[in-house]
């Protein structure tokens, strides 16, 4: 049923995000506008649609919000739904002063992304590609002890999970399934109770001979993770320089690499800046790391001429197309405690109808509650 109170908002989509959750918001009336090409609106486009007088901008990674979109929305921009987790490409502090909420999708692409780092670290070193490429280039001799190419077992090693928020502790959790050992490190917090709880699954795991080892998790500093790990996973969000005291832009550099195995592979589905390609390329070719699997890309989409793509790093660097959240379910179910698409527009509904009281530090989805908060006893 339509509800005709909704008739005057307006929604401007920079991408479709699914039918399912557009027609929650047209039900209520709302008039709905979707980019519909696959590549994203202009700026201009988008400072457009929002100097025209939208109630609410959903956006994607690709879409700089900034202080001049802030600006243009300023007397009439009731919130900014991102369909990601990460929202490096909106201007928190812009946002801030012009009093104008955002939200992102946290939680939901939570266990797509980190079986995707997951299966990110079998696809690298064991080789999955060339062998579905031999057989599908009709290269594949007779089955021989070694011949053409091995891979490195995953099971039994040691993972250094570098971030142990929501996506790096869900990760971890699955590596315990391959009986790793795990260093985990982050930046910023320590979380003890999922170490102990980390460590008495392990436990389980080797008094029921599911292990044949009694593995450990523990919190490392960040040098011990780079010099002891088999594989290193990134699971921190991008965090420029002077934007924090623990920054991530380049955590990966040249001397991270130098400080790891030659026997080691890295795994990135965070954020493309948080390793120095460059430094990559160098540590691939000079058989520092002996190989990586990447999801993003400090330039998106990989630019032609990127050195990622040497031929000469074919075969130890494994490249996908943003895609660990990527799963029918996490990207498109409209239900907000299961897709992003779900959550991003439950977030516009409660920024519109005034759910919470209108009190935008209170709704769930909204990341600048600092905006809103009442300080003092003001
Ligand atoms: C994807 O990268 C996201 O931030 O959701």
């Amino acid at each position: 049923m339509t509800n005709h109170k909704g008739s005057h908002v307006r929604v401007f989509a920079t991408a479709d995000i699914g039918e399912a959750s557009l027609a929650r918001l047209r039900k209520r009336g709302y008039q709905v506008e979707v980019y519909s090409d696959t590549e994203p609106p202009t700026k201009e486009v988008i400072i457009e649609k929002v100097s025209g007088g939208i109630d609410a901008l959903i956006t994607t990674l690709r879409d700089p919000i900034d202080e001049e979109v802030f600006a243009a929305g300023e007397h009439t921009l009731k919130i900014v739904a991102q369909i990601a987790v990460g929202f490096d490409n909106i201007d928190r502090a812009a946002a801030n002063r012009y009093r104008i909420p955002f939200s992102n999708t946290a939680d939901v692409l939570t266990e797509a992304t980190a079986e995707f780092a997951f299966f990110m670290m079998g696809a690298v070193s064991r080789k999955l590609y060339q062998s579905e490429k031999l057989v599908e280039e009709n290269q594949w001799g007779s089955w021989h002890p070694y011949h053409p190419f091995l891979g490195d077992e995953v099971t039994g090693k040691t993972v250094a999970v570098i971030g142990t928020g929501r996506i790096g502790k869900a990760f971890a959790k699955k590596c315990i399934g391959l009986d790793a050992d795990l260093l985990l490190y982050d930046p910023e917090v320590r979380d003890e109770k999922f170490v102990e709880y980390a460590s008495r699954e392990m436990a389980l795991r080797f008094e029921a001979g599911f292990s044949r080892k009694l593995r450990s998790a523990r919190y490392v500093s960040f040098s011990e993770a780079l010099a002891g790990a088999d594989y290193l996973s990134l699971h921190v969000p991008l965090l420029m320089r002077g934007e924090s005291v623990t920054p991530t832009y380049h955590l990966m550099n040249a001397e991270a690499f130098r400080r790891m195995k030659k026997t080691a592979y890295l795994i990135n589905t965070s954020r493309g800046p948080v390793v120095d390609e460059t430094a990559l390329c160098k540590a691939l070719l000079n058989r520092q790391i002996a190989g990586a699997a990447l999801d993003v890309y400090e330039t998106e989409p990989l630019p032609v001429d990127n050195p990622l793509r040497n031929p000469r790093l074919k075969h130890r660097l494994r490249l996908f197309h943003h895609f660990a959240s990527g799963t029918r379910e996490t990207r498109l179910s409209a239900d907000p405690d299961v897709g992003m698409a779900g959550r991003c527009v439950q977030a516009v509904i409660d920024a519109i109808e005034g759910n919470y009281a209108g009190d935008a530090s209170r709704m769930p989805y909204v990341v600048n509650k600092e905006a809103f908060k009442v300080t003092g006893d003001g």
